[in-house]
């Protein structure tokens, strides 16, 4: 890299003007590797730096990042920041109850905490390679936990705390994990759930499963396996508070994280400890434009991927607070998120549309009696935001002064991918906007033809690799080859479609595949309708997705059924399908309708049209597109006829 060049990059951490945007943009696409390395070389802790920055054989999909450089995140996330920012407060534990008080960690305390459990890993036999899994309510322990691991070199693979015990013990089991994090329970908002109970019935099926840890939250009587079960609280006891850190190379994996598919069973995607680090580091850093005072707030769970990215490596990464929120928006009521960000002055808040429009429908008075003059970046991510939310989020939250970034990435792209830089990218409703440097997004026709130039649309792939993406589908390298890089061969495909406006800016349209987005989750069809197969009624299934309110999308299920279940009462067997979804994958898997038909529309070659059954099941029937290929063009007005 020339001199210039690097004096610009270096200054270019944070982006702060759209003039310094567009230059930086245009370096990261005529050299990303010189990009990304001045970017890595000077804000981050390295034990040794790189011996080449991108090594990528398109052939095999196999992207290596920063080759040979040794770190370790947490001396990135915590040790570097203790002699500047010690006392500083790295995250505030905002619990489910208002009347239960906010813990406010600092660094020392979290390096504190989080050697101590590196320390209680150790003592239960954990070492470099192994596989964490992670099962806990959005408590402290939580964080700790992953950055244990870290610490370590210990893989975690967190688990969101809403899945069922069989979705939980096919994960445990396909990433071979050794020991699992819980807790006695969880508050949900004014209820309970049972964790352990979830924990004790995956774990009859786990068979290299050693040891469960337990943490205590709702002091509840649990069950008890001798040998296996171990009280969190009484090991941390015995666990000393300071634990070197593991020499790691740049891409020794992380984490495991999965995520739906289209077809088959969660993927468990591999992510990377330098790589990722950077990716997460910088886009946080311009994303939220995080000033040194500022009190950041991101409300996913971190049992998805924006938990993981925006609540802890991101933003402790860059010496932040970061607020954790236990709870629900509605508890004690609708004003719950606006009583926070006034409570703990909140400066930048992120949350999902989902979110947004179920908060949208209360009375205003919940929002108003707060102050939310604190804020100044609003953040939207997880699925599509529309326009009307956008507006509300705008008027009544950030009061007109506060940008909106509507941020598009996935779980594989371990970071934000298109994005507004607040206060640098003029926004524009439901539009994510420009990419950010050293992402290339390119526009696909299905033939495989770029379209180039603006006012276009078709399926958004990603030019070029980027230091944050994931590495592989765990055990299971051609799965990534396939579900990835195939459809286009040499891009890495999305599966949501895009449209180019006039000016460049992008705006996502949704997916292009079987996975549907509900209430920002990530849901493959395929599994539920595995689910529901199992039913002893039913014959056949097919799941879609339907605009919904709030949900963005729900879903709705087409059944068949088999010659005994046409006597059961329809609204029994509803409950059931939805009883049986719950315990295979968790309650937000759950179909909002159930159509049962007799026959399901298929083509000569056997497969079930979705297409059309997504148009009935959006009431999108004026242009039905082709449906010449049926085997059974008959059934498509029987169904429309009795849609729900
Ligand atoms: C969708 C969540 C429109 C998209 C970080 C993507 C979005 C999927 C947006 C990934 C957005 C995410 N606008 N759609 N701003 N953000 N999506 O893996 O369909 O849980 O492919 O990652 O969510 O969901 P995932």
């Amino acid at each position: 890299m020339t001199s210039s060049l690097k004096v610009l990059a270096d200054s270019y951490y944070n982006i702060d003007s759209l003039e310094k945007y567009i230059d930086v943009y245009r370096i990261s696409k005529q050299d990303p590797e010189d990009f990304w390395s001045t970017i890595a070389t000077n804000n981050f802790h390295w034990r040794k730096t790189w011996d080449k920055v991108l090594e990528w054989d398109k052939k095999e999909s196999k992207v290596e990042w920063f080759k040979n450089a040794k770190l370790n995140i947490t001396e990135n996330c915590i040790d570097r920041h203790l002699r500047t920012r010690g006392e500083k407060t790295a995250i505030i534990f905002e619990p489910n109850d208002p009347k239960e008080k906010a813990q406010h960690i600092s660094y020392n305390e979290l390096a504190q905490h989080v050697n101590r459990m590196a320390n209680v890993l150790k003592n239960n036999g954990i070492k470099k390679g192994d596989k964490v899994c992670i099962y806990l309510p959005m408590i402290p322990a939580l964080t700790y936990t992953m950055l244990a691991c870290a610490r370590i070199g210990a893989i975690h693979s967190v688990v969101f705390a809403g899945f069922s015990s069989k979705a939980l013990s096919s994960r445990i089991n396909d990433a071979d994990c050794k020991l699992i994090v819980t807790a006695d329970g969880s508050y949900r908002g004014s209820k309970t759930v049972d964790l352990k109970k979830i924990v004790d019935e995956a774990l009859l099926d786990t068979p290299n499963l050693e040891t469960c840890l337990v943490a205590k939250r709702i002091h509840d009587k649990v069950e008890w396996v001798e040998g296996r079960d171990k009280w969190l609280h009484e090991e941390l006891m015995n666990a000393s508070s300071e634990c070197e850190a593991e020499e790691m190379d740049a891409e020794d994996p992380l984490f495991i994280l999965y995520t739906s598919g289209s077809t088959g069973t969660p993927k468990g995607m591999v992510h990377t400890t330098a790589g990722y680090m950077v990716f997460t580091a910088f886009t946080f850093k311009n994303v939220f434009q995080y000033k040194n005072d500022d009190v950041y707030w991101c409300t996913a769970d971190i049992g998805w991927i924006t938990g993981h990215s925006y609540i802890v490596y991101g933003p402790l990464a860059n010496g932040a607070t970061t607020v954790m929120f236990e709870g629900v928006p509605s508890y004690p009521d609708y004003g719950r998120f606006w009583d926070v960000i006034d409570k703990h002055k909140v400066s930048q808040f992120y949350t999902a549309p989902t979110a947004i429009r179920a908060l949208a429908k209360q009375d205003l008075s919940f929002v108003d009696e707060h102050d939310l003059s604190s804020l100044k970046i609003l953040g939207s991510v997880g699925e599509p935001i529309n326009e009307e939310a956008w507006h509300w989020y705008n008027d009544h939250i950030g009061k007109k002064k506060c940008p909106i970034v509507d941020t598009w990435w996935q779980t594989e792209t371990g970071g934000i991918m298109i994005s507004p830089i607040p206060y640098v990218t003029p926004t524009k409703p439901t539009y994510a906007t420009l990419p950010i440097p050293g992402i290339q997004p390119v526009l696909m026709e299905a033939n495989g033809v770029e379209i180039k130039g603006n006012q276009v649309d078709g399926k958004l792939c990603i030019a070029y690799p980027w230091p944050g993406m994931a590495r592989t589908v765990y055990n299971n390298h051609e799965r990534y080859k396939e579900t990835y890089f195939s459809t286009f061969p040499g891009l890495y495909f999305t599966g949501d479609g895009a449209l180019r406006d006039e000016v460049g800016y992008y705006r996502i349209t949704g997916r292009v595949d079987d996975v549907v987005i509900v209430s920002g989750h990530n849901l493959g069809t395929a599994p539920i309708e595995d689910a529901i197969n199992e039913h002893q009624a039913i014959a056949e299934s097919a799941i879609v997705g339907f605009p919904h309110e709030i949900k963005g999308s729900a879903l709705y299920g087409y059944v068949t059924l088999k010659d005994e279940g046409s006597k059961r009462d329809h609204d029994n067997l509803r409950k059931e399908i939805n009883q049986l979804i719950t315990a295979k994958i968790g309650p937000i898997a759950k179909l909002d309708k159930i159509q049962f038909v007799n026959s399901l529309p298929k083509t000569r070659s056997g497969k079930i049209m979705r297409r059309i059954l997504r148009k009935i099941a959006s009431r999108d029937t004026e242009n039905m597109g082709d449906t010449s290929t049926l085997l059974n063009p008959d059934v498509v007005e029987e169904i429309n006829k009795n849609v729900l």
